[in-house]
């Protein structure tokens, strides 16, 4: 650092000048007698202890302690010490260049001694304690009070961030908000520049602060606001707005880490700032159903794509189980497309709303649609889920094995040929259709 150079090239020129200042003074009898101290005061067993340091400042290396204590006149071995540390340490040390720095304040008042011992010590620099976090305490209430700490303020390193001395920004940095933590530590954190443009990955690029403390938090990431106040409050009032006319709301937004749970706040890897792929993510959570979707033999197509999106909003809805729109929750309902409206956004409403069909459905027998039969019922036909499963199952074409009727699980045994098939049913027995050679069903 800047300063610590000016400093030590201050040091230099004053340790001369005291050299010839010692040599010119130090004349008078009474004196003499102290003007070898090197040997007088540390080699009998008075003071030796007072060289018995790791550290030892340089004016005790080369044994001169007249240099701080001047001898008084007289033989009653008494010294003169200056009082104002700051003129003692100045005499040799130049203080440190002021212009453009801001002095912490026990240096700006002389209190040298606050840090450094005057003769030596067991810690680099002179300093009195160690870790340094001890000699701040000496002044400061202790930084750390919340859960959660920064690694560096933790290990008591503060003098990573703070300049002793004086520094160029407030509150004792050297560097301006971000460039502080990008500097230093997270580097990688910079704002990708491409073309001679930032690449604002999000809000790297913004001032840290504003989501980040320094020292410590109650929100992991060192978070100023548990991660939903800050995403909600801050930026994304849509979704806030969202969560609160929401009727059905996803678990996964209530916990602790809420939006922080699917999302990264500063890279971008897989889009939407997401952690993981959609359905990986997905799965980070919905870990049974991924057991039973593997070992399913049949997947509806945009679940065997991974696609969980494509029929689920991740936060939340106004329909049932976070789907995109309606479909009726049991098995019969009055026929009314737009109660279908989910599955007719994928596949066409022509399966269910002509009764007789060459094309639209291979659910017929002969031309006779027996969706049409079953589904389109002005008083309560059956539901696409009587039949089908959502994600998967084990019989062709999603047939559920069961059916939920209450607390009854109607089984549905289901035959697949190729130009039709058969069901067994807890609802009725056995019924064969064929759409090349139509069976005979009962008269409808
Ligand atoms: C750089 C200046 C400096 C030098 C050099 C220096 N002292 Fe001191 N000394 C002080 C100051 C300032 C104090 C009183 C403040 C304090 O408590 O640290 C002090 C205090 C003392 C004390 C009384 C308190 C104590 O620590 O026991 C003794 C004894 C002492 N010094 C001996 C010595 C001897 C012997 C030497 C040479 C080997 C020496 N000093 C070199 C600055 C110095
Ligand atoms: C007589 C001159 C002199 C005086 C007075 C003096 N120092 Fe020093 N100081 C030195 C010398 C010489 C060094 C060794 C420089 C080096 O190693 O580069 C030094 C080194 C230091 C160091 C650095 C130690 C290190 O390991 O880097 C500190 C801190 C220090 N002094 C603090 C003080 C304080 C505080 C005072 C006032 C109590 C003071 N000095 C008074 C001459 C002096
Ligand atoms: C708040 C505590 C504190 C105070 C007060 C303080 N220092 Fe320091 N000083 C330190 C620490 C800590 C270091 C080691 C710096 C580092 O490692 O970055 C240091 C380093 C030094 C050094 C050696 C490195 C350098 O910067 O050249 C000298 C010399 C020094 N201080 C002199 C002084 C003098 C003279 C005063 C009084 C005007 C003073 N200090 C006041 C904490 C303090
Ligand atoms: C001798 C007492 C003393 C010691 C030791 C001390 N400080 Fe300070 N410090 C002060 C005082 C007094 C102020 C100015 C008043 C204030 O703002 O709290 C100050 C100011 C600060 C500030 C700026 C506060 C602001 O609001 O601008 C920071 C940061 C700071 N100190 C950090 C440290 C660190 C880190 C250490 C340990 C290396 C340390 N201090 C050791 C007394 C001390
Ligand atoms: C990672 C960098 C970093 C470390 C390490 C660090 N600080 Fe700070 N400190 C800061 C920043 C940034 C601020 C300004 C924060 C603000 O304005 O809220 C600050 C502010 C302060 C203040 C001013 C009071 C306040 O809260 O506004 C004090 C005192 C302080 N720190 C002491 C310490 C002490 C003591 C340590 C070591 C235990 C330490 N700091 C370690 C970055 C750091
Ligand atoms: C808009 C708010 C916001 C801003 C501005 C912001 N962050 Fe973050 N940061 C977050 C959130 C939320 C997380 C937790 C989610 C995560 O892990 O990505 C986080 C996580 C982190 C992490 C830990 C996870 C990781 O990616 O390693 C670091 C380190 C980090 N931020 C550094 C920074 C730095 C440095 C800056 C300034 C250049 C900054 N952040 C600016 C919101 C922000
Ligand atoms: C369960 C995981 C999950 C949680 C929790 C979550 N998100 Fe999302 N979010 C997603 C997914 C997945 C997308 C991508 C949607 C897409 O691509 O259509 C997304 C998209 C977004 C978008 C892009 C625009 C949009 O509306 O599609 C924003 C903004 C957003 N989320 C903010 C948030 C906020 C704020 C929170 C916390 C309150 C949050 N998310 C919580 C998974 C989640
Ligand atoms: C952080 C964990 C987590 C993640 C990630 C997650 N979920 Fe959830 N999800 C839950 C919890 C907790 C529940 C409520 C308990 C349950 O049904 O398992 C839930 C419930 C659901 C429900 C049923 C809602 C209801 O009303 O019953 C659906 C549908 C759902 N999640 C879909 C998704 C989709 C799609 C994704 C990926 C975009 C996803 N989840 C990612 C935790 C998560
Ligand atoms: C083709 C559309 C579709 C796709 C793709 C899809 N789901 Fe679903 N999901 C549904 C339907 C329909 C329901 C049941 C709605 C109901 O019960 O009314 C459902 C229900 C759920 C439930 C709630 C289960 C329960 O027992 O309450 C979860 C959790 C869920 N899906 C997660 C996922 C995940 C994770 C993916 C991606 C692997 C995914 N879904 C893909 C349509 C789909
Ligand atoms: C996001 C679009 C989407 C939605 C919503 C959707 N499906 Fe599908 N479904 C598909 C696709 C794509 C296929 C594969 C079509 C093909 O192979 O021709 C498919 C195939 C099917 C199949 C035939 C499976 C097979 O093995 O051939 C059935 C049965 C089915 N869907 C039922 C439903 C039901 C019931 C709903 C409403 C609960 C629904 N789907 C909602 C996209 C969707
Ligand atoms: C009574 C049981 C039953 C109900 C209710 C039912 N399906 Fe089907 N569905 C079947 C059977 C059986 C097949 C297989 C036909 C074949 O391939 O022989 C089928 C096939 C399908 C197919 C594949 C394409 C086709 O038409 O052959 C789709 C898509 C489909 N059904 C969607 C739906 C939708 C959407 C609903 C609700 C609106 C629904 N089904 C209600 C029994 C049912």
């Amino acid at each position: 650092m800047a300063h610590k150079r000016m400093l030590g090239t201050g040091l230099m020129l004053s340790v001369l000048l005291c050299a010839v200042r010692l040599a010119t003074t130090a004349a008078a009898p009474e004196e003499q007698k102290h003007s070898d101290p090197s040997k007088s005061c540390v080699l009998g067993k008075c003071h030796a202890d007072i060289l018995k340091h790791k550290y030892l400042h340089g004016p005790l290396i080369v044994g001169q302690c007249t240099v701080c204590h001047a001898p008084l006149p007289g033989n009653q071995h008494k010294f003169r010490v200056e009082q104002s540390a700051i003129k003692l340490c100045a005499a040799c040390h130049k203080r440190v260049d002021t212009t453009g720095y801001m002095l912490h304040d026990p240096v700006a008042k002389g209190k040298c001694l606050k840090c450094h011992d005057s003769h030596g010590s067991e810690e680099p620099s002179m300093v009195r304690l160690s870790p340094q976090v001890k000699m701040c305490n000496d002044c400061h209430k202790p930084v750390l009070t919340r859960k959660y700490a920064h690694k560096p303020v933790a290990e008591g390193k503060c003098l990573s961030c703070h300049p002793a001395h004086g520094s160029r920004a407030k509150k004792l940095l050297d560097a301006l908000g971000s460039e502080q933590c990008l500097q230093q530590c997270h580097e990688k954190m910079r704002p990708v520049v491409v073309a001679g443009k930032e690449q604002k990955l999000h809000l790297a690029s913004e001032d840290c602060s504003k989501c980040h403390r320094a020292h410590d938090s109650n929100y992991p990431s060192l978070l100023t606001r548990s991660p939903a106040e800050l995403c909600l409050d801050g930026c994304h009032k849509e979704i806030k707005e969202n969560r609160v006319s929401s009727e059905f709301k996803h678990d996964a937004m209530k916990k602790e880490l809420a939006c922080v749970e699917c999302h990264r706040a500063h890279d971008n890897k897989f889009g939407r700032l997401l952690r993981k792929p959609a359905t990986d993510l997905c799965f980070t959570c919905h870990d049974e159903l991924q057991t039973q979707l593997e070992t399913a033999k049949f997947k509806h197509r945009p679940v065997a794509d991974k696609s969980c999106l494509s029929c689920h909003v991740p936060h939340d809805s106004n329909y049932r189980k976070l789907l995109f729109t309606d479909y009726p929750s049991d098995i019969s309902s009055a026929y009314d497309p737009s109660n279908y409206a989910f599955c007719f956004s994928c596949h066409s409403e022509k399966i269910v709303s002509e009764r007789y069909t060459d094309t639209n459905t291979d659910f017929r027998n002969g031309r006779l649609n027996l969706h049409y039969l079953h589904v389109n019922k002005e008083n309560g036909g059956q539901t696409c889920r009587a039949c089908h499963g959502d994600h998967a199952g084990n019989q062709p074409k999603q047939i559920r094995d069961t059916t939920p009727l209450g607390s009854w699980k109607i089984p549905l045994r289901f035959k697949k040929s190729d130009t039709g098939g058969g069901c067994l049913a807890g609802c009725h027995s056995e019924y064969t259709y064929d759409r090349v050679k139509p069976a005979q069903l009962r008269a409808q």
